[in-house]
């Protein structure tokens, strides 16, 4: 079975939509493998958003990713990292189709409410980057 990270963002917890976002990820039939609330320090997010390094948007990224509490999930199904950005929607959420995660609950294209693993390989790594209890 594929693994894959969700992780809703400040915005959303801020925004009371933790609830919201499970019942859409568990109703596309992902099994939650671990789950728990956490707040990012500057370093960790730093390590996690390492790929977009000298992006213009990775310092404000950084802030935003710790501006509050998030809520990393490990979630399993047959093709998950596809199925899970699937049902997010577009990076930004005015270009989001209707009805996705991001669409509903994200903001702006920085303010967009939740992350999905983009790769199998990343699945892997980010799931361990927050659960290293769970045994691959
Ligand atoms: O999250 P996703 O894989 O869809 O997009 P990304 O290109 O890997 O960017 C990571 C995160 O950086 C996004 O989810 C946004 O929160 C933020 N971002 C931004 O603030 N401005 C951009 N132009 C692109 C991404
Ligand atoms: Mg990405």
């Amino acid at each position: 079975m594929e693994r894959t990270l969700l992780i809703i963002k400040p915005d959303a917890v801020r925004d009371r939509h933790i609830g919201d976002i499970l019942k859409i990820v568990i109703d596309a039939g992902f099994d939650i493998k671990a789950l728990r609330m956490t707040r990012l320090t500057l370093d960790q997010a730093a390590r996690f958003y390492a790929v977009h390094e000298g992006k213009s948007f990775y310092a404000s990224l950084q802030t935003y990713m710790t501006s509050g509490k998030i809520v990393p999930v490990a979630l399993e199904r047959d093709n998950a990292v596809a199925k899970l950005r699937e049902i997010l929607g577009a990076t930004d959420p005015s270009k989001a189709a209707p009805g996705t995660i991001r669409r509903l609950y994200g903001s702006s294209i920085e303010s967009n409410a939740s992350h999905g693993s983009d790769s199998v390989e990343n699945g892997r790594l980010e799931t361990a980057f927050f659960f290293p209890e769970l045994d691959f």
